[in-house]
């Protein structure tokens, strides 16, 4: 199974894969691999670190950041996250396609259409099985970050027109997509996200090792 999380900047994601890793694998679900997009491996942190962290007075062209996130999406389902599926485990990643949609086409204005092919062309078509958005308002997730990457600088538009283009998505594929409001307390969250994925696991007729019916 493959579930990803997305949202805007601070929305708790880094907290709610972690609790749901432990979760699954305290129940027995299987393997379950945590990894993020930009900047898994070797060749992902230095497309990350050109992506996010560029050298002083370079500015990326969009079109340039869409094909380092691009790159970076290929090498990692590649040699991560479809041998880990083909082993049977479970992966949850920090980010994925969704975020080029939103982020270089939604926010940075690049045909959303366009990236969508693209990103079935990186991934060679893998889509996940669930992806949870953590929906939060950007002014509130960028007054929690105190690390700034070039995506943090920008301004609470490009934000606020991030959040509109997830919500747009998830609207629109609403099987593959639950939305889940981030701003209540992380144990409020973490119980939300996991219904989530036991419906899911349900409808995908995944089992853990521990019977639910009793
Ligand atoms: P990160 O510090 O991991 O942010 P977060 O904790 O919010 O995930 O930085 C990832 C940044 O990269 C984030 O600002 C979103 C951006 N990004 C894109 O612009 N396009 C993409 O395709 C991906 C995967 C990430």
């Amino acid at each position: 199974m493959f579930i990803t999380f997305e949202g805007v900047e601070g929305a708790g994601k880094t907290t709610q894969i972690a609790r749901l890793a432990s979760r699954l694998r305290a129940e027995g679900w299987g393997e379950v691999l945590t990894t993020r997009e930009p900047g898994d491996g070797p060749l992902g942190s230095e497309l990350r670190r050109l992506a996010l962290h560029p050298p002083a007075g370079i500015t990326v062209e969009p079109r340039a950041e869409l094909l380092i996130m691009l790159a970076d999406r290929a090498q990692h389902v590649g040699q991560v996250i479809r041998p880990h599926l083909a082993a049977g485990g479970i992966v949850i990643c920090d980010r994925y396609a969704d975020s080029s949609v939103a982020y270089q086409g939604y926010g940075r204005g690049l045909d959303v259409a366009e990236i969508a092919r693209l990103n079935d062309y990186a991934t060679d078509n893998l889509k996940p099985d669930l992806t949870i958005l953590l929906d939060l308002n950007p002014a509130l997730g960028l007054a929690r970050q105190n690390e700034r990457n070039i995506m943090e600088e920008e301004s609470l538009a490009f934000h606020t027109r991030i959040r509109a283009g997830f919500l747009e998505l998830a609207a629109d594929q609403l099987e593959r997509w639950v939305i889940v409001e981030a701003g209540r307390s992380a144990v409020n969250v973490e119980e939300e996200v996991w219904r989530a994925v036991e419906r899911k696991c349900h409808g995908l007729e995944i089992q853990g090792s521990i019977d639910r019916s009793k």
